[in-house]
């Protein structure tokens, strides 16, 4: 059966609520498509006027982030029921930028996507290198541990309806996109390492993205790759060009 594929935009720290509800509305029929799933990931606080702009369009909202805790004493957090109680079906998990600046490790991540799963929420968790282990050659290995931890007891019924991001660091935001070569090599890397922790039918099932300045040149190669099943889009995902991304084909 193939994957349907899923395109992702990762708004990050970007757009106020009242901006974010016009960049909707411009985005809205741009991004319309029956063929992919299109998923607007936006800052908390934007969540609920995002939901009401694209009512009634294709745009699935998803988070940035959660807590891995239901309720308490943790100042500052979103718990996953605040994310269902309002709707949202998707969840980013393990960022890089929140592995770097927030402390997140692959033990959190784990917590994260089981707790997502909990609350029938759809992870999206992310992967990646840095340049650094690129040019040392230890790519593949340290994604298989990222991949790994991250899906520590998560069931293979589960994982088949997740979604993976592999985001090489050093493409994220720097206009240096991974050559298409490089991103389906470690796409199928990670296929490969979910067929060795469930099973063939869980490898084949999951969807994995890539991301890491994805734009509108470059989505249609990516994502005519075998194991590349559609993007998350950081910058890009803030302009008109999320549109053609959308519809890359
Ligand atoms: P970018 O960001 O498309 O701006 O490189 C991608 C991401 O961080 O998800």
């Amino acid at each position: 059966m193939a994957r349907r594929k899923i395109i992702a935009g990762n708004w990050k720290m970007n757009k106020t609520p009242s901006e974010a509800v016009a960049l909707v509305n411009e985005l809205k029929p741009l991004v319309a498509c029956d063929d992919v799933d299109v998923v607007f990931c936006v800052p908390a606080i934007d969540i609920i006027p995002v939901m009401e702009a694209a009512k009634g369009s294709n745009i699935q909202v998803g988070a940035e982030n959660m807590y891995y805790e239901e309720s308490g004493a943790y100042t500052g957090e979103i718990s996953p029921a605040m994310l269902t109680d309002v709707g949202v079906k998707y969840v980013v998990l393990g960022h890089s930028e929140r592995r770097e600046y927030f402390a997140e490790t692959n033990e959190t991540v784990n917590k994260k996507v089981l707790k997502a799963f909990e609350h029938g929420i759809t992870p999206i968790m992310c992967c990646g290198e840095t340049l650094d282990q690129r040019e040392q050659g230890v790519t593949i290995d340290f994604i298989r541990q990222q991949i790994k931890v991250g899906l520590q007891n998560v069931t293979a019924d589960q994982a088949k309806t997740m979604v993976i991001a592999y985001e090489p660091i050093w493409a994220i935001g720097t206009g240096k996109v991974a050559t298409t070569e490089q991103a389906q090599e470690v796409c199928a890397a990670i296929r490969a390492c979910v067929g060795e922790i469930y099973d063939e039918a869980t490898a084949q099932a999951i969807r994995i993205q890539y991301g890491g300045s994805v734009s509108a040149a470059s989505a249609p190669e990516l994502f005519a790759q075998n194991d590349i099943d559609g993007g998350l889009v950081g910058g890009a995902a803030l302009k008109p060009d999320f549109g053609k991304i959308v519809n890359y084909k």
